[in-house]
């Protein structure tokens, strides 16, 4: 299978799913009906709805109708997260995805209620699925974890408070872990939890974190190495941060990243059969480490 053309079509498909659920209320503002689509039609790899389809398959779902919204969910949930990441008060950046940030092509009152917005309109879409309510309870309740306090939210106050840290390997990865690496593991728990597969949770809990962590690295390395046009974003950013690439240097990072993929490979070895989906997935891990944007 040529796993790069599986990966823009599946890529496709989630886009058009996400454009279907983007319908919205006559009584919408007209501006929120231009700015919430906007950072989701710019693009976006949509690793995480791939991958997060990916685990439902290869745990043997095959219900598309309990797990499409929840793949589109976690991208709007994750384009809010963009949003607010970009923001003066938090790291003031004017490109993302290649074209102007939210708060730059309209302003920031609107971005941060776009934020809001692509918040709550996720766990809406979310709740589309048709899976049984007691697994779509199950499911949510993790990704509400992985997205607040002691996720996301509480990964980017520790990401802002780290700039006036010094280099702390155990700081910088409680960093990367809540901002980046519980969100991958909600993707990858919820595509188990809706296949039912609840004996294989520990595995994936494990995956899922050693892949965010090793996503979150390649990203710093990005910001040092990366083609700007490529990465769609403004480079050589993170200079008061505390990163991967600032605490051990590009070539150890790059170690690190590697090692983590090629653990988490080991994990999906050991407790899934051969097959095609396991292979795509592995396919994700290498792309995961390899990218270049
Ligand atoms: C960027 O995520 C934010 C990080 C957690 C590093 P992505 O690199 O997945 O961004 P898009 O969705 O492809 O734009
Ligand atoms: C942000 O990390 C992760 C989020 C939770 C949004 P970065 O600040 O490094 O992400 P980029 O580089 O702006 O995409
Ligand atoms: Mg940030
Ligand atoms: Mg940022
Ligand atoms: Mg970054």
């Amino acid at each position: 299978m040529d796993f790069l053309k599986e990966f823009e079509k599946r890529k496709k498909q989630v886009d058009k799913a996400i454009l279907e659920f983007l319908k919205f209320d006559k009584k919408t503002p007209l501006t929120l009906k231009r700015s919430v689509p906007y950072p989701l039609k710019a693009g976006g790899k949509r690793i995480r709805p791939v991958t997060l389809i990916s685990v439902y398959k290869l745990c043997g779902g095959k219900n598309k109708s309990w797990i499409i919204p929840s793949a589109c969910a976690v991208e709007m949930i994750h384009t809010f997260s963009l949003v607010h990441d970009d923001l003066p008060a938090i790291d003031n950046d004017d490109l993302r995805r290649g074209l102007p940030t939210v708060h730059k092509k309209f302003d920031e009152a609107t971005a941060i209620l776009t934020g809001n917005a692509l918040f709550i309109y996720g766990i809406e879409v979310f709740l589309k699925s048709k899976a049984p309510d007691k697994l779509k309870v199950k499911a949510l309740d993790i990704l509400l974890k992985s997205i607040g306090p002691a996720g996301v939210i509480g990964g980017e106050i520790y990401d802002i408070e780290g700039e006036r840290k010094r280099p702390d390997p155990a700081y910088l990865r409680k960093i990367h872990l809540l901002k980046t690496a519980e969100f991958f593991k909600a993707c990858f728990l919820i595509g188990g939890i809706f296949a039912k597969k609840f004996k294989k949770l520990k595995a994936l809990e494990e995956m899922g974190l050693k892949m965010g962590l090793a996503f979150q690295i390649v990203d710093d390395i990005l910001d040092e190495t990366g083609d700007e046009k490529r990465v769609g974003k403004k480079l050589k950013k993170d200079v008061n941060k505390m990163t991967y690439v600032k605490v051990y240097g590009i070539e150890k990072a790059k170690d690190k990243a590697l090692k983590l993929k090629e653990k988490a490979k080991e994990i999906l070895i050991k407790n899934f059969r051969k097959n095609k989906e396991r292979d795509f997935l592995e396919f994700l891990f290498d792309f995961i480490v390899e990218r270049d944007h």
